[in-house]
């Protein structure tokens, strides 16, 4: 009975797809349980570079099963798409992926809505992905959503846009835009219905219930990271679903007390893309050098990531809000040859010392950070296998990293490809 959550420990673009990747070697199903094509996991496998947005990221491990649970929203056109250059590349994900009757399904109005209200709000923008996740969040939450087991339904599909399309339209109007007839949307909806009916299941919870109770293993796959959950991230800066591990639960069916690890997955620097409060945001030639040796520009929208310090009170937070097991650590390649690293250990607001994350915006907004500083290393860490065999610096950045962050560094990644890792221990087994 082994289900492990993996989820962000910072503002996304951790790195969740290579951990994915690498524990699904050992997994028998990987369950994606949270958002949709806002997410961009990527995976490298030798000259291979594979960018993931819905499809989990088991993918690439042959006969893994692949689950897009209920929690997900899902861009029909652009899974079919992604589908199907997974299988010009050679990817067999026939008999092997399944999608749940009850996730949502992405509009061509919610990416519309998503745009509108992007360009609309100047600098008060969120710097959304432009995907269309809120405004499909939104008609879920409202209760008129058009679900992935409507695809099997033309009739209702029909009423459901029709109803979609009029609660949509005034706002769609205001902010200056022409409201999609329904027609061709309930069109290309049908003519995509061949591609996916096959893969609905209705029971999608109970499927992956039967594999947890067959003793195999389950990875439940997050999207985004921790600081960008609805609940509990730096609202309204944030996306619109449960990124942390309760998401896990909801999002999957598989319930809390079958969760046997949660690993968080944090770069040994930090990122955000788009809006909100970043309190070890670099704007010199060091956060440009972390970008451009990080290849920090977005998978899914090219945007340059804003790049920073490595923020312990972050890491601290995601490890109360899911109760972390382990850190998978990644990208420390990244940092060799700066010739010293920082770490924001606490804020100073107000003139006042904080050690945790501040729970009101404004006050996030404030927080300057105060740092410990470690010397750095110049060698080539990437064909480490071993912790030990890390530079002593690397390692003492580390252990600082896992004492600042309050939470053990299970896993290194010294590099892009699945063998450029450390796994110092398998969540699995622990
Ligand atoms: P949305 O999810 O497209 O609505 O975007 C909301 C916020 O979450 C924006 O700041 C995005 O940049 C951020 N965001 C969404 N998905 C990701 C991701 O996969 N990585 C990093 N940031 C993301």
């Amino acid at each position: 009975m082994v289900a492990v959550a993996i989820v962000g420990a910072q503002w996304g673009d951790e790195g969740k797809g290579k951990v994915v990747d690498l524990y699904a070697g050992s997994a028998d199903a990987v369950v994606r349980y949270a958002g949709g094509p806002n997410a961009g996991h990527t995976i490298v496998v030798g000259e291979d570079r594979v960018v993931l947005k819905h499809v989990p990221s088991g993918a690439l491990r042959a006969g893994t099963i692949c689950v897009l649970a209920q929690g997900m929203v899902i861009d029909p056109d652009a899974l079919v798409a992604e589908m199907a250059a997974l299988s010009a590349r050679g990817v067999d994900l026939s008999g092997r992926i399944f999608v749940s009757d009850r996730a949502h399904l992405i509009m061509p109005y919610h990416v519309l809505v998503d745009g509108l209200r992007e360009a609309a709000a100047g600098e008060a923008r969120i710097g959304t992905t432009g995907r269309g996740i809120g405004p499909c969040y939104e008609d879920k939450i409202g209760r008129r959503g058009l679900r992935a087991g409507d695809l099997r339904d033309t009739t209702r599909a029909t009423q459901l846009v029709a109803r979609a399309l009029a609660c949509w339209e005034p706002t769609i109007r205001r902010l200056g835009g022409e409201p999609p007839p329904a027609a061709p949307v309930v069109q290309k909806l049908a003519e995509l219905g061949p591609r996916l009916i096959p893969l609905l299941r209705s029971d999608a919870s109970a499927l992956v219930d039967g594999i947890i109770r067959a003793g195999k293993r389950v990875l439940l796959e997050g999207a985004q990271g921790t600081l960008l959950d609805i609940d509990h991230g730096t609202y309204p800066f944030v996306t619109s679903s449960n990124t942390t591990a309760g998401g896990a639960c909801t999002g999957s069916g598989v319930p809390p007390t079958k969760i046997s690890g949660v690993v968080g997955v944090s770069k040994a620097y930090a990122t955000r893309v788009g809006g909100g409060p970043f309190p070890t945001e670099l704007f010199d030639e060091e956060g440009q050098m972390i970008r451009d040796r990080g290849h920090e520009y977005g998978s899914t929208t090219g945007r340059p990531r804003r790049c920073g310090w490595f923020d312990a009170p972050v890491v601290r937070y995601a490890n109360r809000l899911n109760g972390l097991s382990g850190i998978a650590l990644t990208k420390l390649d990244v940092l060799t040859g700066l010739p010293r690293l920082k770490v924001c250990v606490a804020y100073e607001i107000g003139g006042v010392r904080r050690d945790e994350v501040p729970l009101s915006l404004p006050e996030f907004e404030e927080a300057k950070p105060l740092y410990e500083q470690v010397e750095g290393w110049k060698e080539d860490i990437s064909s480490a296998k071993e912790f030990g065999e890390l530079p002593k610096a690397a390692q003492k950045y580390v252990r600082l990293l896992e004492e600042v962050g309050g939470v053990e560094v299970s896993l290194v990644s010294v590099g892009p490809d699945r063998n450029e890792t450390i796994v110092r221990k398998n969540p699995f087994r622990s």
